[in-house]
């Protein structure tokens, strides 16, 4: 006789219920009380040997497995929950988010295909981004992981309608040509990378200058396609960027748009965390141009503050999108009833065929709190950056790198040896929990980065980031 019992699921449910309601009460402290947290701390050498253990055959209890999450990783995790984290590009998540993962994680569902209602929940959310970027009904649109993939899979549609469908039988000797591509000196090294990815080689991908305020140049933009093709290339590909991940310029997107037309290259923008300020009213005339793209990525989870991972890739034209990832086979056999109908699935437009509910996570975002709240805080964001370019141009002791656009300012502390300098005070910064901020170069300078895209940083958060900043700096110049 078979067991008659599921091994995975609880003996006791009404345990089970009250272990669970204890982890989310555990989690929902953890979220209202971050404030009173260290932005982020190392992790010590005996809680990280303590985590590594060999394989578990036997079982142990939620609650026993609970108490190791609270313990040792909870309090060593990157701290961009909180509200002094300005560090790279990263969203805060939401309480809401929170919960709506837990409602997509227990439907469990798989959004690679097939009739049900989470794909059309996906739909829902390409219906509003078709609405916010002004783009057609034949648009098609996907969660991905992250603009890192996204701006892969758009490169590879523009390589795909480069050089034909043949392409996809034949491989690339299929076009004979030489495939060239332009971006910004700018732009997101993620970029180069999908150049690479789709078989062109990352020496495809011409890198423009860019002006004083780090937006692409379009008269070297110009000469450069023109050289190409006195040369012998096929320009093939425009990749503007809404929100640089130095400084957050925005390229002149209209501007590009009409280079894009002009010189019939396909037009991707990467707007990887700027995108979704067009639901700031304040912000979106800044992306004029975004809506002539022939397509976009960017990612919910950064501004948009759905918890991670939830990229996106917008795409103009559905069938082109569509053609250049479906695959058909026997076991994916598309029906006009039961549940395998409701062809075409999300499978058909890229290169996933399991794929979670994201989606879900994006729709309670928008649902609960709307766009006009999502883009309040962005224009929050930028507001605060504006009110530390101007503290720290007011302070002596302080260099500010590049004037601050839309929610990133880099600037340092005045010093001999100022990049040793600078470099150390941000690792002091990190070390002592008060805030999280990242370095890059700009003009060969090692800068202090806030990318402020926290909803809940305030200016006093700013004003903690300045005080540490001084304090450590005097520490370290004196050093
Ligand atoms: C402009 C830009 N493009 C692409 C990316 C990569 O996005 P993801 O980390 O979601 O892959 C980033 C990340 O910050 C970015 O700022």
């Amino acid at each position: 006789m078979i067991d008659d019992s599921s091994p995975l699921d609880p003996a006791d449910w009404a345990g089970f219920r009250a272990q669970g309601h204890r982890m989310l009460d555990d989690m929902l402290d953890y979220l209202e009380g971050i404030e009173r947290r260290p932005v982020w701390q190392p992790i010590p050498d005996a809680a990280r040997a303590a985590f590594r253990e060999p394989l578990p055959r036997r079982p142990s209890s939620l609650a026993a497995a609970h108490d190791r999450f609270m313990q040792d990783v909870l309090p060593y995790a990157t701290g961009n929950v909180h509200p002094g984290f300005m560090g790279w590009v990263h969203g805060a998540g939401t309480p809401v988010g929170m919960l709506a993962e837990m409602l997509a994680a227990g439907l469990n569902a798989n959004l690679g295909g097939r009739d049900h209602m989470p794909i059309e929940v996906e739909r829902q959310i390409l219906h509003w981004m078709r609405e916010l970027f002004s783009f057609p009904e034949s648009a098609s649109g996907l969660f991905v992981t992250g603009t890192s993939m996204a701006n892969l899979m758009a490169v590879l549609i523009a390589r795909t309608t480069a050089l034909g469908y043949e392409v996809r039988r034949q491989g690339l000797a299929a076009g004979g040509r030489q495939l060239a591509a332009y971006t910004s000196e700018a732009a997101h090294g993620c970029v180069r990378q999908a150049v690479d990815l789709a078989g062109l080689g990352g020496g495809a991908l011409r890198r423009i200058a860019t002006d004083g305020r780090q937006r692409m140049d379009l008269e070297a933009l110009s000469a450069a396609i023109a050289r190409d093709r006195h040369d012998g290339f096929t320009p093939f590909l425009l990749v503007g960027t809404g929100g640089t991940v130095d400084a957050g310029a925005i390229d002149d997107l209209a501007g590009l748009a009409e280079v894009a037309r002009r010189e019939r290259l396909w037009f991707h923008v990467d707007a990887a965390y700027g995108a979704l300020a067009l639901m700031a009213p304040d912000l979106a005339p800044l992306f004029r141009g975004i809506e002539q793209a022939d397509s976009i990525a960017f990612d919910f989870h950064k501004w948009g503050q759905v918890p991670y991972d939830a990229g996106y890739l917008l795409v103009r034209d559905g069938e082109r999108h569509r053609a250049s990832f479906a695959a058909p086979a026997a076991y994916l056999r598309r029906e006009t009833r039961g549940l395998a109908a409701g062809s075409p699935w999300p499978c058909d437009f890229g290169p996933d065929l399991s794929r979670g509910f994201r989606a879900l996570k994006a729709w309670f975002t928008l649902k609960v709190h709307g766009t006009a709240a999502l883009g309040a805080a962005m224009s929050r964001s930028c507001a605060l950056a504006r009110y530390l370019e101007q503290k720290v141009a007011a302070t002596p002791t302080l260099e500010l790198l590049a004037p601050a656009q839309l929610n990133i300012v880099c600037f340092r502390y005045r010093a001999a040896e100022a990049d040793a300098v600078n470099a150390a005070i941000v690792a002091d910064l990190h070390e002592s929990g008060i805030a999280a901020p990242s370095t890059t170069t700009v003009a060969g300078k090692l800068a202090i980065r806030a990318a402020l895209v926290n909803h809940r940083t305030r200016q006093r958060h700013i004003d903690a980031l300045l005080e540490a900043v001084l304090r450590f700096g005097a520490a370290r110049a004196k050093a």
